[in-house]
C-alpha cells in the first residue's frame, strides 16, 4: 500500500514522477505528492485526493518547476485521514522523505522527539522517520540512515532527499517492497517495476536493510556498516503496453479479456515431454507430492478463494487432505502444520503482509513451501523454499480477474501431478484432463463474447442493495470470488453460501428485494442446487442461474439465465468465473463506480 517513486536524470523530472505514481495509483489513492531539487532548496506540492484531481491541478497551479531529481508519493492512509498535511512527501527544508509501509514504534520516537524540541504537524507515523533522520543527520547520509534504520520497528520502503545533497536521492527499505531502475543516463526507484516500465525494464532488488545511494550516473548499495554491496542487475520480462489500457474502459475489462492468453502463458511452458504438468522448474518432485501427510493452501481475499477452489479439486482427485487458510487467521491461530506438510501460499503481488507472515511461519516450523506468485522476485517469490511464476503479466485493477484465473489454474496443475505422483490417476487419464485444461482458454474467449447476457442481467442487479450467491461443491467455492468481486466495486453488499445452508438462517433474509445468483454447474449436484432456487424463488427472490449450455432450467424458478460453454465438472470453475468477473464489471459500470480503484481499497495489502 503507498506508491513512491524517485527519478535523477538529465530530464525535468516532475512528469515523470507524475507519470510513475500515476502508474502506482493502484497501491493507494487517497493523496499524493512530490518533492524535488529546486535551486538550493527542495520544493514539496502534495494534495488531497487521486492524482488527476488533487495533485495535477496543484501543480499546473504551480508552474514548471524544471527539477532534475525528486521523489514522489500516492497514500493508502493508515495513520491520519486523507488530508494535504498528511500526504507525503513529509520532512523540513533539509530532508524530505516518502514512506511505504508502517512503523510500529513511531509513538516512542514521537515522545523522545518532543523531549529533545522537534513539534510534529500531520497524524502519520512517517513525520516521526523524517525528524528522526534529521535529528541523527551528521552530513554523511550513509551513515544517518544506518542510524536511523536501526531505530526503526515495522515496514518500511523509504526514498529520502537531502537538501545538501542536490540531484542525489537515497533509499532503503525492510519489508516493503521497492526497485532501483536503471536507464540511460537516468536512474529510478519505485516501489514495483511496472510504474517506471516505460523508461526502464532494468532494475535491482535492494534487500532489507541495504541502503541505496542514487545519483544520474548510477547506484551504490552499502550494507548498515557503510560496506558497498554488489548487486546483479535484473531484467522485467513486462513491456510497457502490458501495463496500460490499449483501448479499454477500464483495466479490470482489459484483465478479464486477457485471461485465454494468460492461461495459455501459465499453462503451457509447464507441461512435460510426457503431456503432464510438471513442477521440475522449482524443484517438486514425485517423491516429495507422495511423502506430504497434509497441504496447507494460505491467501488473502481472490487468492484464498484460489485456494478454495484448489481444495475440492484436489481433495476429490488426489484424496489428501487440504486446509485452506485465511493467511490473517493462519498466522494467529498456532496452526497445526508440520515438517511433514507442504504449505502452498498464494499471492498475486507477492507482497501481501499476511500472507508473508504465514509463510515464514510455515518456513520456521520446517514445512516444505511453495509459493504461487505473478511478480518475480517479490518477497513471497523469495522467502518461499520453492516458487512458481503465474505468468498472468501486470495485474493493475485492484480488482482481481486474470491473477485469480491462473492461481486456479495452477491448482489444477497441481492437484493433477499430486493426483499422478500418488497413482489416483494414471498417466492416460492425466493427459485426458491436462488437454482439457489446455482447451479452457478457448472457453474462456467464449464467455468472452457472450457478454451482452451479463450486461442485460447486471442493469437488472443494479438498484439492489444486497445480493446472495449460492451454490454447491466446486460452484460454492467459485460464488465466493463472484461475491467478492460483486461488492468491491460495485459497492452492493452480497454474501455466499453454500445451497445447503441456506435453510439454517439466512432464508429468512429473501424476499422480493434480494436477487439470487445461484451457480449451478456441476452436473451431479444441480438438481439439489435447484432445489435451492425453487425455495428462494417461492419466497419472491429474483433469480439468476449459471449453468452449462446443456441445462435444463424451468423458465417459471427463474428470471434469467447466464449459459456456459461445456467442460468437465471438475473444471467448469474456470469457465463459470468470466461471467461472475463480468457481471461484477456491468453492475459496477451501471452503478458509475471507481471500477479499477474501489473506494478505501489498495491493491497490494503490505500492512496487516
Ligand atoms: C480482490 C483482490 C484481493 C486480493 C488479496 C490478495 O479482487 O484482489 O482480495 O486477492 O488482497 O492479494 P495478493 O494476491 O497480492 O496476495
Amino acid at each position: 500500500m503507498c506508491g513512491i517513486v524517485g527519478y535523477a536524470g538529465d530530464r525535468a523530472c516532475e512528469k515523470i514522477l507524475v507519470t510513475g505514481l500515476k502508474n502506482l495509483e493502484y497501491r493507494g489513492y487517497d493523496s499524493a505528492g512530490i518533492a524535488v531539487f529546486e535551486g538550493d532548496k527542495i520544493k514539496t506540492v502534495k494534495a488531497k485526493g487521486e492524482i488527476d484531481k488533487g495533485l495535477v491541478p496543484r501543480l499546473d497551479a504551480e508552474g514548471p518547476l524544471r527539477a532534475l531529481a525528486g521523489i514522489g508519493h500516492t497514500r493508502w492512509a493508515t495513520h491520519g485521514e486523507p488530508s494535504d498535511i498528511n500526504a507525503h512527501p513529509i520532512g523540513n527544508a533539509r530532508i524530505t522523505i516518502v514512506h511505504n509501509g508502517i512503523i510500529e514504534n513511531y509513538r516512542k520516537i514521537k515522545e523522545f522527539l518532543i523531549s529533545k524540541g522537534y513539534s510534529f504537524e500531520s497524524q502519520t507515523d512517517t513525520e516521526t522517520v523524517a525528524k528522526l533522520l534529521d535529528y541523527n543527520y551528521n552530513g554523511d547520509p550513509i551513515e544517518t540512515i544506518a542510524m536511523t534504520a536501526a531505530q526503526l520497528e515495522g515496514a518500511y520502503s523509504l526514498g529520502i532527499i537531502f537538501r545538501e545533497h542536490k540531484n542525489k536521492i537515497f533509499a532503503v527499505r525492510k519489508e516493503s517492497p521497492l526497485v532501483v531502475g536503471k536507464g540511460r543516463g537516468e536512474m529510478f526507484i519505485a516501489s514495483d517495476i511496472t510504474a517506471i516500465l516505460e523508461y526502464t525494464n532494468q532494475y535491482f532488488l535492494p534487500e532489507a536493510g541495504e541502503i541505496a545511494e542514487i545519483d544520474k550516473n548510477g547506484v551504490t548499495f552499502y550494507d548498515i556498516h557503510k560496506n558497498v554491496i554488489e548487486k546483479e542487475l535484473q531484467t522485467a520480462e513486462w513491456d510497457k503496453t502490458a501495463a496500460q489500457k490499449g483501448g479499454y474502459e477500464h483495466f479490470m475489462l482489459k484483465e478479464i479479456h486477457e485471461q485465454p492468453v494468460a492461461l495459455k502463458n501459465t499453462l503451457s511452458p509447464r507441461i512435460d515431454e510426457q503431456g503432464i504438468p510438471s513442477f521440475d522448474e522449482c524443484g517438486l518432485t514425485d517423491e516429495m507430492l507422495r511423502s506430504y501427510k497434509n497441504i496447507y493452501v494460505v491467501g488473502c481475499g481472490s487468492a484464498m478463494h484460489a485456494g478454495m477452489v484448489g481444495k475440492y479439486v484436489i481433495e476429490e482427485m488426489a484424496r489428501t487432505p487440504v486446509i485452506v487458510d485465511i493467511a490473517s487467521e493462519f498466522r494467529y491461530r498456532n496452526p497445526l502444520i508440520t515438517k511433514d506438510d507442504l504449505m502452498i501460499v498464494i499471492s498475486q503481488s507477492g507482497e501481501t503482509a499476511d500472507t508473508l507472515a504465514a509463510l515464514k511461519y510455515g518456513n520456521e516450523i520446517g514445512a516444505d513451501t511453495l509459493a504461487a506468485v505473478n511478480v518475480a522476485g517479490s518477497h513471497i517469490d523469495r522467502e518461499a523454499k520453492m516458487s512458481m511464476k503465474t505468468l498472468a503479466g501486470p495485474e493493475i485493477s485492484v480488482c482481481s480477474t486474470k491473477a485469480y484465473m491462473v492461481q486456479c489454474a495452477f491448482m489444477y496443475m497441481f492437484a493433477l501431478r499430486l493426483s499422478y505422483a500418488r497413482g489416483k490417476i494414471d498417466l492416460a487419464k492425466c493427459r485426458e484432463y491436462t488437454d482439457k485444461l489446455l482447451h479452457i482458454p478457448d472457453l474462456i474467449q467464449i464467455c468472452i463474447d457472450r457478454k451482452a447476457q451479463y450486461q442485460r442481467v447486471a442493469s437488472k442487479l443494479m438498484n439492489a442493495s444486497s445480493l446472495l450467491y449460492i451454490g454447491r461443491g466446486l460452484d460454492y467455492a467459485l460464488s465466493m470470488e463472484g461475491s467478492l468481486k460483486l461488492k468491491e466495486i460495485s459497492y452492493i453488499h452480497s454474501e455466499s453460501y453454500a445451497g445447503g445452508e441456506l435453510k439454517h438462517g439466512t432464508i429468512s433474509l429473501i424476499d422480493e428485494d434480494m436477487p439470487v445468483i445461484a451457480v449451478a454447474t456441476q452436473t451431479r449436484l444441480f438438481p439439489k442446487t435447484a432445489a435451492n432456487v425453487e425455495e428462494v424463488k417461492s419466497r419472491g427472490a429474483k433469480v439468476i442461474v449459471v449453468c452449462r449450455d446443456s441445462a435444463v432450467v424451468h423458465d417459471e424458478i427463474t428470471d434469467y439465465i447466464i449459459r456456459l460453454p461445456e467442460t468437465d465438472d471438475i473444471l467448469m470453475p474456470l469457465v463459470a468465473a468470466v461471467p461472475l468477473q463480468m457481471l461484477a464489471y456491468y453492475t459496477a459500470l451501471d452503478r458509475q463506480c471507481s471500477i479499477d480503484k474501489p473506494r478505501n481499497l489498495a491493491k497490494s495489502v503490505t500492512v496487516e
